[in-house]
């Protein structure tokens, strides 16, 4: 007996069991989109809130640190003009103080800001100078003045107590 297949629209099974399926798929798809959605959502809030916050804090310069106060020098060993170098705030950061009058001082972290190198006061010349790639950077202020560097070197701020020099806290550069 021949299929009466043919002539019937739309046959009984393949319709109707692939609408099913097709539906089926459709909200799965829709739900496991909709996953992926509140999923890069949550990786954008948790990635730029929490961080943006403490990275915004630390360049608008409240960053800044004291440290256990150490004494660089006493202050009848450095003559006006002349500079001497120290480590703060730990043993590894590189620092200079440069008394500049009877009771002016500057102190700053003189690793370059451009790549690093130590940078130099140069008495003759009334401006810190980083050799490496011609940099040079104000006493006053430790603002770059010439050369690569574009950010100041963070200040260290100093204090003379009983006749001795000792720094206090580092001070971040702002921007
Ligand atoms: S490292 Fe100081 S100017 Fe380049």
């Amino acid at each position: 007996m021949p299929s009466d297949k043919n002539n019937k629209i739309p046959f009984n099974e393949d319709n109707y069991t692939h609408n099913i399926e097709r539906d089926n798929e459709r909200k799965l798809d829709r739900r496991g989109f909709m996953k992926t959605l509140v999923g890069a959502a949550g990786v954008f809030a948790i990635s730029s809130l929490p961080w943006g916050a403490i990275a915004a804090k630390e360049l608008m310069g409240l960053g800044e640190k004291e440290y256990p106060h150490k004494k660089i020098t006493d202050v009848s060993g450095l003559a006006i003009g002349d500079a001497v170098e120290f480590k703060f705030p730990g043993d590894h950061d590189d620092a200079i103080l440069i008394r500049l009058s009877e009771t002016k001082y500057v102190a700053y972290q003189n690793a370059c800001t451009h790549l690093r190198c130590p940078v130099f006061w140069v008495k003759e010349e009334g401006e810190m100078i980083c050799p490496c790639h011609h940099g040079k950077f104000d006493v006053e202020t430790g603002a770059p003045t010439a050369g690569p560097p574009r950010r100041p070197l963070p200040e260290i701020q100093v204090k003379v107590e009983n006749g001795a020099v000792y720094a206090v806290r580092v001070k971040r550069y702002e921007v």
